[in-house]
């Protein structure tokens, strides 16, 4: 399995914290954003990890993270000439993943649960990773019969159960097949929620619930209160 982090897009909803950098590059209490997803795809055992950018901020993720050895990683970095959504994005890294199955974390999505277990049980199709939220419109949100998904909708004004599916999935490599096969949303964007949707669809997709804390630190509400999160956590863990 390879591990794919995703850092392109435009970074909108930040500006102008983003209007020099990359919104991975900004700090969450201690650290830059982009520490967090790479240490939930090496605490799932995946060690080779591309990160995919902008053209003008792929310079500073190499000298942030170099050959990715501090992380006990193998870090490469590569560009997504234009933010066309993050289906295309992933789309980039296909060469990388070299026919592999893939662990894909959002950059801005924090995740601290261990989900090895699920990366080593992963035997095909595409598995997402739900959490109850309270602003759900702002998420993909998966549509339950009894325990199955049967669709997800992308940012519902009416969502249909509590749960936002979050910013990490695994797939097995016909990903790439399914990605090429949509068109653009109504924000001219290919949607990650379009390609979960063709493997329920296949009748291939699978979940899991996180159980610790998360957050998709994207807008400036969430990306203080992820901060003040992860200082209780880190200053909590220090004393322990
Ligand atoms: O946070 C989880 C949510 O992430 C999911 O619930 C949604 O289903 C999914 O569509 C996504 O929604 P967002 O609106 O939060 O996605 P955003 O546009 O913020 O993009 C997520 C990350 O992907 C972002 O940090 C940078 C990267 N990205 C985004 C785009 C549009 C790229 O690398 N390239 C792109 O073209």
């Amino acid at each position: 399995m390879k591990g794919v982090i995703l850092a392109g897009g435009k970074g909108t909803r930040l500006s102008p914290l983003t209007k020099a950098t990359n919104k991975i590059l900004l700090p969450v209490y201690d650290r830059p954003m982009v520490y967090y997803p790479i240490e939930t795809i090496v605490r799932a055992g995946v060690r080779n990890i591309i990160i995919v950018s902008a053209r003008e901020h792929a310079g500073n993720f190499i000298n942030l993270l170099g050959s990715g050895k501090e992380f006990g990683a193998k870090i490469e970095y590569t560009v997504q000439d234009e933010p066309r959504g993050v289906a295309h994005a992933l789309s980039v890294a296909q060469d990388f993943v070299d026919g592999d199955d893939v662990l894909l974390n959002l950059g801005d999505n924090i995740v601290l649960d261990d989900i090895s277990k699920e990366a080593k049980k992963f035997t095909g199709g595409a598995m997402v990773f739900l959490k109850k939220v309270k602003n759900l419109s702002a998420f993909g949100v998966p549509v339950f019969r009894g325990k199955d998904i049967v669709a997800i909708e992308e940012k519902p004004k009416r969502p249909k159960s509590p749960y936002a599916v979050t910013g990490l999935y695994i797939y097995d490599n016909t990903v790439f097949d399914k990605i090429r096969k949509l068109r653009p949303s109504a924000r001219g964007e290919v949607e990650i929620t379009d390609v979960n949707n063709l493997y329920i669809k296949e009748g291939t997709l699978r979940y899991s619930f996180l159980k610790k804390e998360w957050s998709d630190a994207g807008t400036f509400e969430s990306l203080f209160e992820t901060s003040e999160m992860m200082r209780k956590i880190i200053n909590r863990d220090k004393r322990q």
